[in-house]
C-alpha cells in the first residue's frame, strides 16, 4: 500500500554522505534495535555510493531549529521494511530471524529497493510517524498521581487533552494494563481483558510508593472526554495511516507492534478525536469545565515545536494552571514525559503540575515509556 499522505521531502542526505556523522545508528543501538543498528551503516554506504535514492530535505525540516538526522539515520533503513505489507520481499516479521547477523537487515532490504524503487521512494520522502504506546505508562501514573493528591472523597471525572497526540492511542491510557514484575505479580493496574498489555512497567516491580499508593487509590479514572491535536494527526482507524504506524517500529522489537496492534484494536471501541492544530493554538481554545478535572498531557513532542510556539504553549498552561481552583471552575493538571536535560545530560522524565502549583519530577523512564524508576531528580536544566 502506498502513503496516503502526499510525499514530503524530509531527510537530509548530507546526513548520510559524510562518514560517520549519522548519529541514528548508535540511537538505534541504544533503544535496543540490533537489526537497525546492522544495517544502518551499510545503508549509508549505498547511500553515500549513490546505489539507493537519497531524499532531499524539504524546508521545514531545514528551518527546524532541532534538525537532526536521527530521524533519517534510522528510518531510512527500517520504514520501508514492514510497510510493504503484503509484498515478502524483506522480513515483515521477526521470526525465525538472526538480527546479530547485520546483513539479515540489510540485504533484503536492499533487495527490496531494487524491486520497488517507487514504492520506496515514497515512504522515505514522508516524516517518521510513530506513536509509542508505552509512554502510556508514564502518562497513566502521572494522571492517578494528580487526581489522588486532589485528597477527594471520590475522584472527579477527567477530561483527558493531549498535545501532539500523532493517531491518539494513548488518549485510551485508561483501558491499558500496566503490569511489573513477572506476569504483573507484583504490580498490576487497569482492565485485566485490555488488549493493551504494559508489562515491565516499573523496573523495581512495582511503582516508588507515591505513585504505588496513588494506583491503588484510583483504580479506575472516569474519562469524560478524550481529545488530541497534532499538526498530523493520523486516523487508528484508517488502514493506511495504521500501516504507517507498524512501518516505523523497528522489526526486531515484537513488544512495540503488539502493543501497537492492541491499542489499534482498543482505538475501535473508544473513540477519540485528534484535531489538525498546533499545541499553542489548541491550547488557546481549551477552557475547564465545572466538575471535572482536565489534564492536559504530552510525551516526546515538544522538541519538534518552534521555541515561539512552545512559550505561547507554556502561557495558556499558566492560563489554564490559574484558574483550575476547585470544584467551581474545575480542576486543571499538566503532565509531561519528555526528555529533559538533568545536569547535563538527556533523561526521559515525568513531571505533573496540578493547578498553579509547582512542577514534581515523578519518574523517569526508558523512552518508550517503561521499564521507569523513581528518580532523584528534582532540578531539571532549563
Ligand atoms: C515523536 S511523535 C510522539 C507522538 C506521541 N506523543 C507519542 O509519544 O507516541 C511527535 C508528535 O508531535 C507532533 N507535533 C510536532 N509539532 C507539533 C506542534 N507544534 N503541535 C502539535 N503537535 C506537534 C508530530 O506530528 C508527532 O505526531
Amino acid at each position: 500500500m502506498e502513503p496516503r499522505h502526499p510525499p514530503r521531502r524530509h531527510c537530509d542526505p548530507r546526513s548520510y554522505r559524510r562518514p560517520h556523522r549519522h548519529p541514528g545508528p548508535r540511537s538505534c543501538a541504544e533503544l535496543g534495535s540490533p537489526a537497525v543498528r546492522g544495517a544502518a551503516d551499510p545503508a549509508a554506504e549505498d547511500v553515500r555510493a549513490g546505489r539507493v535514492p537519497a531524499p532531499t530535505p524539504s524546508r521545514r525540516w531545514r528551518a527546524r531549529p532541532d534538525r537532526r538526522p536521527w530521524d533519517c539515520g534510522c528510518s531510512a533503513p527500517c520504514t520501508p521494511w514492514c510497510c510493504s505489507g503484503k509484498r515478502r520481499t524483506w522480513p515483515c516479521t521477526t521470526r525465525g530471524r538472526r538480527w546479530d547477523d547485520p546483513g539479515a537487515a540489510w540485504e533484503p532490504f536492499r533487495r527490496a529497493v531494487a524491486e520497488h524503487p517507487d514504492h520506496i521512494a515514497g515512504w522515505m520522502r514522508r516524516p517518521p510517524q510513530t506513536n509509542e504506546v508505552g509512554r502510556a505508562n508514564q502518562l497513566i501514573a502521572g494522571l492517578l498521581a494528580v487526581t489522588d493528591a486532589l485528597g477527594l472523597p471520590e475522584p472527579p471525572p477527567v477530561r483527558l487533552l493531549e498535545l501532539g497526540a500523532s493517531a491518539g492511542l494513548n488518549l485510551r491510557a485508561d483501558r491499558f494494563r500496566v503490569r511489573a514484575g513477572p506476569g504483573g505479580r507484583e504490580f498490576a493496574w487497569g482492565d485485566p481483558g485490555s488488549p493493551v498489555v504494559l508489562d515491565g512497567a516499573w523496573r523495581d516491580g512495582a511503582p516508588p510508593p507515591r505513585l504505588a499508593t496513588a494506583a491503588a487509590r484510583v483504580p479506575a479514572p472516569v474519562v469524560v472526554e478524550r481529545l488530541g491535536c497534532d499538526v498530523d494527526p493520523l486516523d487508528p482507524l484508517d488502514p493506511a495511516d495504521a500501516l504507517a504506524l507498524r512501518a516505523y517500529l523497528w522489526p526486531d522489537l515484537p513488544h512495540r507492534a503488539e502493543r501497537l496492534a492492541g491499542a489499534l484494536a482498543l482505538a475501535r471501541e473508544v473513540p477519540a478525536r485528534v484535531v489538525r492544530q498546533g499545541a499553542a493554538d489548541f491550547l488557546a481554545g481549551t477552557e475547564l469545565r465545572p466538575g471535572t478535572l482536565t489534564v492536559v498531557w504530552h510525551s516526546v513532542m515538544r522538541q519538534y515545536v518552534p521555541p515561539a510556539e512552545w512559550s505561547r504553549a507554556e502561557a495558556e498552561l499558566d492560563r489554564l494552571g490559574r484558574a483550575g481552583r476547585g470544584p467551581g471552575s474545575g480542576w486543571f493538571a499538566h503532565l509531561a514525559f519528555e526528555p529533559r536535560r538533568v545536569g547535563g545530560v538527556h533523561r526521559f522524565v515525568l513531571t505533573a503540575r496540578l493547578g498553579d502549583g509547582p512542577q514534581e519530577v515523578l519518574a523517569e523512564a526508558h523512552p518508550w515509556g517503561l521499564d521507569a524508576r523513581a528518580t532523584e531528580t528534582t532540578a531539571l536544566d532549563g
